[in-house]
């Protein structure tokens, strides 16, 4: 049987074992049989533990848009790639065939070429949800360019340190956004980000919501002009296997943002093996991911790995909640969706509301149901299960990371029996460990541990743009010779993984992963701020909102504290983004430490939690006596 397309469970166990035996074997197979090289590899993989140096298919040559474009045209060139659904209902939705999205790449491609863009130059994109957000994608990836895309609900201060972190030339953007009934004035932020960003040379700015906007003159362009004008002639940059196609920014628990490295030919491999079977996707398919192409799920789930397969996958412009609460189900009748795939602080949104929102519309569309983002919560599971899937949808919980460019761990429709909360079984050449504090590997069922992956994979990132020393202490150092993904996990007596949460002090808020510490470096800006810390706390939508935790520089403060909540929450919008708002700030007179000086979130998180009668032993404290008073203070 043919290991692309995995049909039931003992052909998983069967492809599953092939893995992890002979996972060279395996992967050479899949790689030859389903993509077109312009030269095969030398060498399937090659692997340093040590310096945590991974290559897969050395020496190969290849242009990962002619796998998702131009080798599509000779049987699908009719069929529609990209089905753009607009944020307002009654503008009409578009349909971009895979010749037509072939053209309009090509002739993208020749723009940035034009303005002197070529192989290895960085890219930062900062659009919304529209066509011309994949099609720049693919553009650079047609010329060998990297692109940086940075998801446009970041602030300035946000996208001016990842432009400068990877020294782009270009950004592309566009005149503003629709979001519901608001619009959004991208191109300003973006002007106040280039205020301090010297490597910036040339800004394409696409024209979406017709706003007067500032051009500055020899530096911004619109793009629609250029296009039009543009030869759709535009042959592919033959790229090694390893030449970088992508970095995407992931928060980390401390520092700046960490710029993933993708590469080109295992990413290909692995996003597109990833779709097929995880999504079960046949050619007549009608494929949506709820996700922004700003995140690592739009780029392999709504971007490579449908395009690869020659997929129609839907591009949503819009909010879940406009103009009401019915129209993902409303676009999903409209489309005869067949594969959703979407976050569980969304479905806890959508299930907050009334049921007529969705009872109105025809579902019987849909085979598949996926999660992805953070741990999905019984009653989430089940609503979604009972009033989205009508109990005939099998839900694929599926686990993985911005690192990992794929998914690790989830069932397989139809093959793996799901349990809710359960992410189940790894997929096939993805091995899994779950470790102890001591390091050492935990063998066996029933157990809970530190997950960790022991070999590599095509997809898994190759290292921190400029810092791999970075990559090897946040990764590889933890536990010798495997990659740690920061995630905590049991393993019940058949084997299944659910993953159950970040271990370190990252807090995933709407399934937006944040690190504390920029956070904390954000409210310290305030001038009338000493110290600061932030956990999380459980919350019925988001999963967790964030407490902070704020100590005054004067403790005889007189200035209404309502007044200072909003002002901390505007610095962290200005710093960082919405996203990154806390729900509860108290007012504190300290902060617990160590001996050491460290804070003691655990204690924090506790007391945040409501559970300061669960505090254990605080005696090893510096200064045992603040507990009492912040618990006092707490909200
Ligand atoms: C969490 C998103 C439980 C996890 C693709 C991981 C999940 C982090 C799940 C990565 C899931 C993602 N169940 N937790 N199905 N999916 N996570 O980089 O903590 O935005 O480490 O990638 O999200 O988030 P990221």
């Amino acid at each position: 049987m043919n290991p692309y397309h995995i049909q039931n469970l003992e052909h998983y166990f069967q492809v599953y074992r092939h893995s992890v035996d002979a996972p060279e074997e395996f992967w050479q197979q899949i790689a030859r049989e389903n993509f077109v090289w312009q030269k095969p590899w030398d060498t399937i993989l090659n692997w340093n533990p040590d310096t945590a140096e991974v290559r897969w298919f050395e020496g190969a040559q290849l242009n990962i848009t002619e796998n998702c474009l131009d080798r599509h045209l000779e049987t699908r060139a009719d069929k529609t790639a990209i089905l753009f659904e607009p944020n307002n209902p009654k503008d009409p939705a578009t349909h971009i065939t895979y010749r037509e999205l072939h053209t309009r790449v090509c002739k993208f491609a020749n723009v940035l070429k034009a303005k002197g863009i070529k192989k290895g130059d960085r890219v930062c994109i900062y659009l919304p949800m529209i066509p011309e957000l994949a099609i720049s994608v693919l553009a650079c990836a047609r010329i060998g360019a990297i692109h940086s895309v940075v998801f446009a609900g970041f602030s300035a201060t946000a996208l001016s340190t990842r432009i400068n972190d990877a020294k782009c030339s270009m950004v592309i953007t566009s005149d503003g956004s629709f979001r519901g009934s608001k619009t959004i004035d991208l191109k300003g932020i973006v002007d106040e980000a280039l205020q301090d960003t010297p490597s910036i040379e040339n800004v394409l700015v696409v024209k979406r919501i017709q706003s007067e906007i500032q051009m500055k003159e020899g530096r911004d362009y619109w793009v629609q002009p250029l296009v039009e004008q543009a030869s759709a002639d535009c042959p592919i940059e033959v790229m090694d296997a390893e030449d970088p196609l992508f970095i995407l920014y992931t928060s980390g628990s401390t520092g700046t943002p960490k710029g993933m490295v993708h590469t080109t030919a295992g990413y290909m491999v692995y996003s597109s093996y990833t779709f097929k079977n995880v999504f079960q996707y046949k050619e007549e398919d009608v494929y949506w991911c709820t996700a922004d192409i700003g995140w690592i799920t739009g780029h392999s789930y709504i971007v490579y790995g449908p395009l690869a397969n020659g997929a129609t996958t839907v591009m949503y412009e819009g909010v879940p909640s406009y103009p009401d609460w019915g129209r993902f189900w409303e676009i999903v009748q409209k489309h005869k969706i067949t594969q959703f795939y979407t976050a569980p602080t969304a479905i806890r949104a959508l299930a907050k509301e009334n049921l007529e929102f969705v009872e109105t519309y025809d579902l019987s569309s849909l085979k598949v149901l996926g999660t992805v983002g953070e741990p999905i919560n019984e009653e989430a599971w089940h609503w979604y299960n009972d009033n989205i899937g009508k109990k005939r949808s099998p839900i694929v919980d599926t686990w993985w990371q911005t690192e990992t460019g794929g998914i690790m761990i989830s069932p397989i429709p139809f093959a793996t029996p799901t349990i809710p909360t359960f992410a189940t079984l790894p997929l096939p050449g993805i091995q899994p460990a779950l470790m102890d504090e001591h390091g050492k590997e935990i063998e066996g069922n029933q157990v809970d541990g530190r997950l960790c992956i022991k070999f590599p994979w095509p997809s898994m990132a190759r290292t921190i743009w400029g810092n791999h020393q970075r990559y090897i202490d946040t990764y590889f150092s933890a536990f010798a010779k495997k990659y740690f993904t920061g995630d905590g996990a049991f393993r019940d007596a058949t084997g299944y993984y659910r993953i159950t949460g970040r271990v370190d002090d990252v807090i995933i808020v709407s399934g937006h992963n944040l690190g504390t510490a920029p956070i904390e470096d954000a409210i310290n800006e305030h001038p009338a701020v000493a110290e600061s810390a932030i956990v999380g706390f459980p919350h019925d939508i988001k999963g967790n909102a964030l407490y902070g935790y704020v100590i005054l520089k004067e403790t005889g403060e007189t200035r209404n504290h309502d007044n200072l909540r909003k002002e901390i929450n505007q610095v962290i919008t200005e710093k960082i983004g919405p996203i990154a708002k806390l729900d509860k700030i108290q007012f504190t007179i300290g902060l617990p430490k160590t001996r050491s000086g460290k804070i003691m979130r655990r204690i924090l998180r506790k007391i945040a939690h409501g559970e300061s009668d669960q505090l254990g032993d605080i005696s090893t404290l510096l200064n045992p006596e603040v507990v009492e008073a912040v618990i006092q203070e707490a909200l």
